[in-house]
């Protein structure tokens, strides 16, 4: 696939992104005072949103990373994912906080949430930073949302357009050629 020349148009500037990053930051904050919380990135997407998100946190947390692939083609329906790199911390009885880019269909998230309540967390709770709620396919909801977004393939702040343009700092709309 030839990502050289690809349209897009800004849908959400990197000072809206930081604006909103810092009022979810002061919500996980009062939320999460004085308990022992552990936020979990889900590869590869969120690791942008994760690394601004926690520098804006206040309170004392952990981080660790799980990283899912699911399987394309007709199977991505049917809510098929697999983990491909599992956490290394012991979330037993502490209180999760899964951290994503997007929640699209919900399949993925719907999956780890379930993978990870089976390691007897405290609590799970998801953050993410956009939601096409449009596209949802199983009943998810985030408990913190950065923007609600139409259902459009979005690039850009870790999300990526076949691997290439996850270093911008903005989240664009892709334009499809035709
Ligand atoms: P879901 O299982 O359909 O909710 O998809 C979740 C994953 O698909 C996200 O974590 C992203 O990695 C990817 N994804 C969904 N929508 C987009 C998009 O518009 N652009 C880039 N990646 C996306």
């Amino acid at each position: 696939m030839d990502t050289h020349d690809i349209s897009w148009q800004v849908m959400i500037s990197e000072e809206d992104i930081q604006r909103r990053t810092r009022e979810l930051a002061r919500m996980v904050d009062a939320d999460f005072q004085g308990k022992d919380l552990i936020l979990i990135c889900n590869l590869k997407g969120a690791f942008v949103f994760l690394a601004d998100f926690c520098r804006e946190l206040t309170i004392l947390h952990e981080i660790d990373f799980i990283a899912t692939s699911s399987y394309k083609g007709t199977t991505s329906s049917s809510g098929v994912v697999r983990i491909v790199k599992d956490l290394k911390s012991d979330i037993n009885e502490r209180h999760v906080l899964i951290v994503e880019d997007i929640v699209d269909s919900g399949l993925t998230l719907d999956y780890v949430r379930r993978y990870l309540s089976l390691h007897n967390p405290a609590s799970i709770q998801i953050l993410t930073l956009l939601d096409k709620r449009e596209a949802r396919k199983v009943a998810i909801e985030a408990d913190y949302v950065g923007f609600v977004i139409p259902d459009k393939f979005v690039l850009g702040y870790g999300l990526d357009f076949f691997e290439h343009y996850r270093n911008l700092r903005f989240i664009a709309e892709y334009i499809s050629p035709e």
